[in-house]
C-alpha cells in the first residue's frame, strides 16, 4: 500500500495515472463521435442507436444498468484525471511562482500544452451544460425523451448553439492533441526511433474527432440535417 502511494506522490505515477484516464476518454470521444455520425443516417437510426446505449447488455442487465455503469467508470476516470492533473499543474506553479520572462519554443511549449488547465476547465463546464442541453433536457425548451434526433437537430436550430459547439469542440481537440502527445512521452514511447511518429499520430486522433463532433452542428448549419 505505501509502494503505491508511493508512486502516486511522484510526478512520473501521477502522469501514468493521467495518461491511463487520457486513454479511457480518448476512446469515449471516438465512440460518441462515431455515434454521432449516425444523424446522417436518418432519424431512426439514431433513435435506435440511442435506445441501443439503453438497452444494451439485455438480458443480463436491465434497461439502463449497463450504461450507468459506462458513466460511473467515466465518473472515476474523470477523478484520476483531475485530481493528479491539478496536482501537477500547482507543483509547476510553486516550482516557478515567478513567470519566464520569455517564453523557450523550442521545447513543447505550445499554446496546447500551456493551455492544458484551461482547456481541462472548458471541457468539464461544457460537459454539465452539454448533458443538461442533449441528454436531461434541462435546458433544451423542445425537449422529448426518446426522441433524440429531434432533440439534437432542434438544439442547435439558434445557430449560436452550434458555433458554440464548434468553438468548444476546437479547444478540446487541441487538449486531446497535447494529451495524445504526452501520453505517448508518459508511457516511454519518447525513444527517437518514435518521436518522429507522435506528432502526426496526435494530429490524427485529435483531426478525426474535431472533424467528426463538428460535422453535426455544421450539418444543422448547412441544412443536411433537418426535422423529420
Ligand atoms: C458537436 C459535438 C457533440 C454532439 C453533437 C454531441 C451529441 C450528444 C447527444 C445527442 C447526446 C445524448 C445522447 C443520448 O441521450 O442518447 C450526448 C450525450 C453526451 N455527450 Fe455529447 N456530443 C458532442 C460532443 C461531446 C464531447 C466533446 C463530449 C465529452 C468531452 C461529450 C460528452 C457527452 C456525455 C458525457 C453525454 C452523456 C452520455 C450519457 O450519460 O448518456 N459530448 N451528446
Amino acid at each position: 500500500m505505501r509502494r503505491v502511494l508511493n508512486i502516486y506522490r511522484s510526478t512520473v505515477g501521477k502522469k501514468v495515472l493521467m495518461a491511463a484516464s487520457g486513454i479511457v476518454f480518448t476512446g469515449f470521444v471516438l465512440g460518441h463521435m462515431y455515434g454521432n455520425l449516425k444523424a446522417f443516417f436518418g432519424p431512426e437510426t439514431f433513435d435506435h442507436y440511442a435506445e441501443f446505449l439503453r438497452e444494451m447488455g439485455s438480458p443480463l442487465f436491465m434497461h439502463g444498468q449497463l450504461l450507468w455503469l459506462f458513466r460511473i467508470a467515466l465518473l472515476l476516470a474523470v477523478l484520476v484525471h483531475v485530481v493528479p492533473g491539478i496536482q501537477l499543474w500547482m507543483l509547476s506553479r510553486s516550482a516557478r511562482p515567478v513567470k519566464y520572462a520569455r517564453k523557450l519554443d523550442t521545447l513543447e511549449t505550445t499554446v496546447a500544452a500551456r493551455t492544458m488547465i484551461w482547456g481541462g476547465v472548458l471541457i468539464a463546464a461544457f460537459v454539465v451544460l452539454h448533458v443538461l442541453h442533449l441528454t436531461t433536457g434541462h435546458l433544451h425548451p423542445d425537449f422529448e425523451p426518446g426522441r433524440a434526433y429531434n432533440n439534437l437537430v432542434l438544439g442547435f436550430q439558434w445557430p449560436p448553439i452550434p458555433i458554440g459547439y464548434i468553438v468548444v469542440m476546437a479547444a478540446i481537440c487541441l487538449h486531446l492533441y497535447h494529451g495524445v502527445w504526452s501520453f505517448l512521452q508518459t508511457l516511454g514511447l519518447n525513444h527517437p526511433r518514435f518521436n518522429k511518429y507522435r506528432r502526426p499520430l496526435a494530429v490524427f486522433v485529435a483531426g478525426v474527432v474535431f472533424v467528426g463532433f463538428i460535422s453535426v452542428p455544421v450539418g444543422v448549419l448547412a441544412g443536411w440535417l433537418t426535422l423529420n
